[in-house]
């Protein structure tokens, strides 16, 4: 078995099952991916240095090998909060009212990848297979074949790929979705983000599209596919059935005194649509004043990305939306929305989900979205939880037998809501069976056999060295 060389922004090392762990879908999978394999995984440590020396931090932490490089405050400043997530984060969400294009921050993402081209060069060896993973670092393949890299290198990215029309709006598109073409394989979490991809190859750069995905440039041939992401099925479901797992359930159970709860955990972040999430919750209450008292929103959102302006703002409105709210339909014994900032032991996570009769996943846009699949895994199968899920993430093409809404759309979220508390056993059974059946088959690990091993076939035979 080849080795295995993962590169992420981040590199989050593993904890303990029980643990407050990595809070990102990435970092979740990886994890759980470089267990079984021999190899490295690459990256930012998060940390600041005063000037860059490349130096690597190696550490071998839970089977899992991590070398981790130091930025300075500029790179950061320049690269992660800039160009990552002033300009492509957005972009790829379809926020272009968000989008911020500015020259330094382009420098500084150059800058930075170029950074971690030189890094992690020494660490390459011979047969290493060489995974790059998501938007921040789309041109390092090329950085790294201008460095003598022949190995089989594949791009994962983890976040939607926007149609042509908005990244045309991306100054120098051209040069940043050119240099992706040294990869071997790039994958997408949906056939849709993989068809705007294609479209964009077809339409702006003119290249033929063969079968299967097949693209041929400059005498290479680069696959292109989706590789929908899971969660890790067997490790989640083990906590789940855990006893911190049912602790947390029961303690959560007995404060909402036999109200029934629907339950929001997401990055804060404006592409997850939490204000659109509580204000149709809001509009239920309104709808509905029998039930209004008897149903609760607990909503974890832990903070992120929080230097970046965007990320400052829906912050503050999401914290006068919840106080608006509560002001509004709170009791003296009895808040509507519970709204969390911080993170939770996986366990922990696991018993709310199980507590609570439905799962409100609502982004605006979202590559995958795993905190579905984890809603759906944690359920207890004879009287499981109702998920309703926005038709705008990944997960919607995998998980038809959720409740699927336009989270734009106050009233039909709103709706929904009432659909699934009054759902009745027999239909929360049958659904619950097959949503259960999708996220244990196309679990994490089959993700990753799935790419690993399109990086190894045929189908996509790696030109020589001359070549690239
Ligand atoms: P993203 O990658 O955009 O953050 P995903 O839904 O794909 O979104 O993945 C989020 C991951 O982070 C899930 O595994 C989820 O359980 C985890 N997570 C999110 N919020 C919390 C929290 N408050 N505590 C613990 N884990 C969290
Ligand atoms: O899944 C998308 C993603 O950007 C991952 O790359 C990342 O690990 C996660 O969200 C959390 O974001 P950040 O690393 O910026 O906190």
């Amino acid at each position: 078995m080849s080795r295995l060389i993962v590169i992420s922004n981040r590199v989050s090392v593993p904890k303990a099952a029980g643990a407050a762990g990595a809070q990102g879908g990435l970092a979740v999978a990886l994890n759980s991916a470089l267990r079984e394999h021999r190899g490295i995984w690459f990256g930012w440590s998060g940390q600041e240095t005063q000037e860059f020396t490349g130096h690597l931090d190696m550490q071998r932490n839970d089977g899992v090998t991590t070398a981790t490089i130091d930025l300075e405050p500029q790179d950061i400043e320049e690269y992660y909060n800039g160009y990552a997530n002033r300009t492509l984060w957005p972009l790829f969400h379809y926020r272009i009212d968000l989008t911020e294009y500015d020259r330094n921050f382009g420098e500084g993402y150059e800058r930075v990848n170029a950074r971690f081209a030189a890094s992690a060069r020494p660490l390459i060896e011979q047969d290493d297979l060489v995974w790059v993973h998501d938007y921040h670092l789309l041109p390092l393949g090329s950085l790294l074949r201008a460095k003598g890299v022949n190995n089989r290198m594949g791009l994962f990215l983890h976040t939607p790929w926007p149609p042509t029309r908005l990244l045309v709006s991306l100054p120098f598109h051209e040069r940043l979705v050119e240099s992706m073409l040294a990869y071997d394989v790039i994958g997408f979490q949906t056939d849709e983000w993989l068809g705007s991809f294609l479209h964009y190859l077809e339409k702006e750069m003119g290249l033929a599209i063969g079968p299967d995905g097949i693209v041929e440039y400059q005498g290479r041939r680069i696959l292109a596919k989706a590789f929908p992401i899971g969660i890790d099925y067997a490790e989640f479901t083990q906590g789940a059935n855990s006893a911190e797992a049912a602790e947390a359930h029961d303690r959560l159970k007995a404060s909402v005194r036999g109200r029934k709860m629907l339950i929001g955990v997401d990055r804060l972040d404006y592409s997850k649509g939490l204000g659109e999430r509580f204000e149709s919750f809001s509009r239920f209450l309104a709808d509905n004043p029998d039930q209004a008292s008897q149903v609760v929103l607990l909503q974890i959102a832990p903070p992120s990305r929080g230097d970046v302006a965007s990320y400052q703002q829906i912050r503050e409105d999401l914290e006068r939306k919840t106080g608006h709210i509560n002001g509004a339909h709170a009791d003296v014994a009895f808040v509507p929305i519970r709204y969390v900032n911080r993170g939770y032991p996986r366990r922990q996570l696991a018993g709310y989900y199980r507590a609570s009769e439905v799962g409100l996943v609502t982004p605006l846009r979202d590559g995958m979205n795993l905190v579905a699949k984890e809603y759906v895994a944690a359920q207890k199968p004879d009287n499981p939880g109702v998920l309703i899920l926005s038709q705008f993430a990944g997960a919607a093409l995998q998980m038809e037998d959720a409740l699927l809404v336009n989270p734009h759309s106050l009233e039909h979220v709103s709706e929904t809501i009432k659909r699934a508390l009054d759902m009745p056993i027999t239909e929360r059974r049958k659904r619950h069976e097959r949503l259960l059946a999708s996220v244990r088959d196309e679990d994490v690990v089959h993700w990753r056999n799935e790419f690993v091993s399109a990086l190894f076939q045929k189908s996509a035979p790696h030109s020589d060295a001359s070549q690239t």
